[in-house]
């Protein structure tokens, strides 16, 4: 079939299957607030910008201000064209906040799993994958020559078994930290004594945990009172709860140098602009000094979880930002959330391939920066909707 045709098919048949994705155009006024093209205002249930911090006035002033002394583009690879200073200091900071000895920046956390995986995972090598794990680690795997095994989802004992049956191969154990389509959290301690029996490395994406768990927010380690651990490397992003960008890889200073040899998205692509670099930095002095939002993160999700249990509906208990609202039927997802994009609500909808067929859901996340009255108000008007609408 010619590819025009064949693309044309595709399309009809996500159509037909109420899967067609369309790029909504919805400009922010505030971390919680966002105008359509229309002049529709709408409060923002499905932020990844946890803390509110995107919008923060020191935030902002530290990126103008870099960027007036030194332009916007960066111009090019770091090995190529040489790095900003503030490149350095901020993979100091990142490693000092995840007790690493060393942070390598990567330009989004797609590329920093991408570019960790398939570099340090070889042929050989066992990767043991989490089967909710995102994308990017599912790609990086695939980009990796090691041989992936996928495990159920935080099934320990399934590990086990499938650890043994690879005794003798050099294995990576990876995993999200916080599961960005339903809120689980990893089994870290049982995974990390895992990867200690079997002489494995546990690499963990903590996109989704980092200014969100912990009592200071420093993610999915200090949840489970884990300073470091020579078996832990860890992934993040600057692009979720500190409302920058740019991945990150924190380990040994001897993994580190290494990916600063062979990590292809790391040595072959140009670098972020320094004005996000110091965003970034700035953010994550503010989550360090100011641990309030990290708190006031938790009580308004104790909000929701309150106002959807008195309606028979319940998350995930160690669930904090994410709060998935599993419908199913993609048709029913898809009419809950016109409906209260209607009533000015914005509320994402979450279908296949994202999840699998039949499991879409609603991905209700909170910001530490929601008014409490409208967040309560909100949530009502979804209880409501979901009720009413079959
Ligand atoms: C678990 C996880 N890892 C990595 C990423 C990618 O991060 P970034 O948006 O910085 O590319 C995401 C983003 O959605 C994510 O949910």
């Amino acid at each position: 079939m010619h590819r025009q045709a064949y693309w044309q098919s595709e399309i009809e048949k996500y159509h037909r299957m109420h899967l067609t994705r369309n790029i909504p155009m919805l400009k922010f006024l505030d971390a919680t607030h966002g105008v359509t093209e229309i002049g529709h205002r709408l409060f923002v249930a499905c932020t990844n910008d946890y803390l509110g911090l995107r919008f923060h006035p020191e935030v902002i002033e530290s990126a103008q201000r870099c960027m007036r002394c030194g332009g916007f583009g960066s111009s090019g690879a770091r090995l190529t064209t040489g790095a900003h200073p503030l490149a350095n200091q901020l993979e100091r900071e990142l490693a000092d906040f995840k007790h690493s000895e060393a942070a390598l920046i990567f330009n989004t956390g797609y590329m920093a799993n991408i570019g960790l995986i398939s570099t340090i995972c070889r042929s050989g090598d066992v990767i043991f994958s989490d089967e909710k794990n995102h994308a990017s680690i599912i790609d990086g795997c695939k980009l990796s020559h090691g041989k992936v095994v996928i495990y159920p989802h935080r099934d320990i004992d399934r590990l086990r078994e499938l650890l043994d049956e690879h005794r003798g191969e050099s294995r990576f154990i990876i995993t999200e930290g916080v599961f960005s389509m339903d809120g689980t959290v990893a089994p870290l301690p049982e995974l990390l004594q895992l990867a200690e029996n079997f002489d494995a490395h546990v690499i963990i994406d903590d996109a989704h945990g980092l200014g969100v768990l912990g009592e200071r927010g420093h993610g999915t380690l200090e949840h489970f009172n884990i300073l470091s651990n020579p078996h832990i490397i860890q992934v993040g992003t600057c692009s979720k709860a500190l409302g920058s960008l740019g991945g990150f890889v924190c380990g040994t200073k001897c993994l580190i140098q290494y990916l600063c040899q062979r990590s292809r998205p790391f040595i072959c692509s140009t670098m972020l602009p320094a004005s996000i670099l110091a965003a970034s930095s700035k953010a994550l002095q503010i989550l360090q000094d100011r641990p309030e939002r990290v708190r006031r993160l938790r009580q308004l999700s104790e909000i929701a979880k309150s106002i959807f249990s008195e309606s028979g509906m319940a998350f995930p208990s160690e669930a904090i930002a994410i709060l998935p609202i599993v419908i199913g039927d993609e048709t029913r997802t898809m009419k809950i959330f016109e409906n209260l994009y209607q009533q000015g609500i914005y509320l994402t909808a979450i279908r296949y391939p994202s999840v699998p067929l039949g499991q879409a859901r609603l991905r209700l996340s909170v910001c530490s920066e929601y008014e409490e009255d409208e967040w309560r108000d909100a949530l009502v008007r979804i209880v409501n909707t979901i009720k009413t609408i079959d």
